[in-house]
């Protein structure tokens, strides 16, 4: 899979992607993150990217330009499965949207900054929107950043152990059970015993029974 990511700042990104899973998958040739920045594509004295907006109001916008000569660079080298644009108008990001984002090959994210992309950007390239929440960012790097994780790590062989992505949290529609570790008994809390029990199958049904519990206790929404 490759991942080309436009932006005014994509300093801002590349530490989470060399000290992450993203690095790691990157390694072993399972994932290729690309950023592009957008100055590049500037013809202006000072490579300036934004102007200010018809109309009036605070803010700048980025314009139509070099983000057009960006994206059709980039077209002209591969077909991409998705080109995304993060804002908070955007679906707002599950995990169903993200397993299906992790079967394409390549996808091309464009990261707003500033009021924003001058709208015709929107009409004319991107096929789909992302937020990753109710707030507004400063910018969508870090939703950027959230979406390429989330994706990368559901790529076969990009975690140590490839079960666990599909146990995560959400695969199932539910949240993932308590999980423990070493020492059994901590502060006279005693880890379940089930869980030393070494029975494979009423372990099994023991974090069914509690990813329910969970997820019924933390978020009912989740089970309509
Ligand atoms: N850009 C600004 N706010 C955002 C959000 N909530 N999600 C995605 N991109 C954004």
């Amino acid at each position: 899979m490759r991942i080309d990511i436009i932006s005014v700042v994509p300093a801002l990104m590349n530490s989470f992607f060399e000290h992450s899973i993203c690095a790691r998958a990157a390694k072993a040739g399972l994932v290729e993150v690309v950023f592009h920045d957008l100055h590049d594509f500037s013809e202006k004295k000072h490579k300036q990217v934004d102007d200010y907006p018809f109309g009036g109001g605070a803010g700048m916008v980025i314009a139509v330009e070099p983000l057009s000569k960006c994206i059709e660079f980039l077209k002209s080298e591969r077909e991409y499965d998705e080109i995304i644009y993060f804002s908070p108008d955007g679906i707002v990001l599950k995990q169903g949207l993200v397993n299906q984002l992790s079967l394409g090959e390549n996808l091309l994210f464009i990261c707003g900054h500033y009021k924003g992309i001058d709208e015709r950007i929107r009409e004319k390239y991107v096929t789909k929107e992302i937020s990753i929440g109710d707030y507004v960012l400063s910018g969508g790097e870090l939703a950027a950043a959230v979406t390429a994780d989330a994706i990368i790590r559901l790529i076969p062989g990009a975690i140590g152990d490839e079960s666990s992505a599909l146990t995560d949290s959400f695969q199932d529609g539910l949240l993932a059970p308590p999980v423990y570790t070493r020492p059994a008994s901590f502060d006279g809390m005693d880890v379940p015993e089930v869980l030393l029990s070494g029975h494979e199958k009423k372990i099994e049904e023991w974090r069914h029974e509690q990813a329910v519990l969970r997820t019924q206790t933390r978020r009912p929404d989740l089970l309509d």
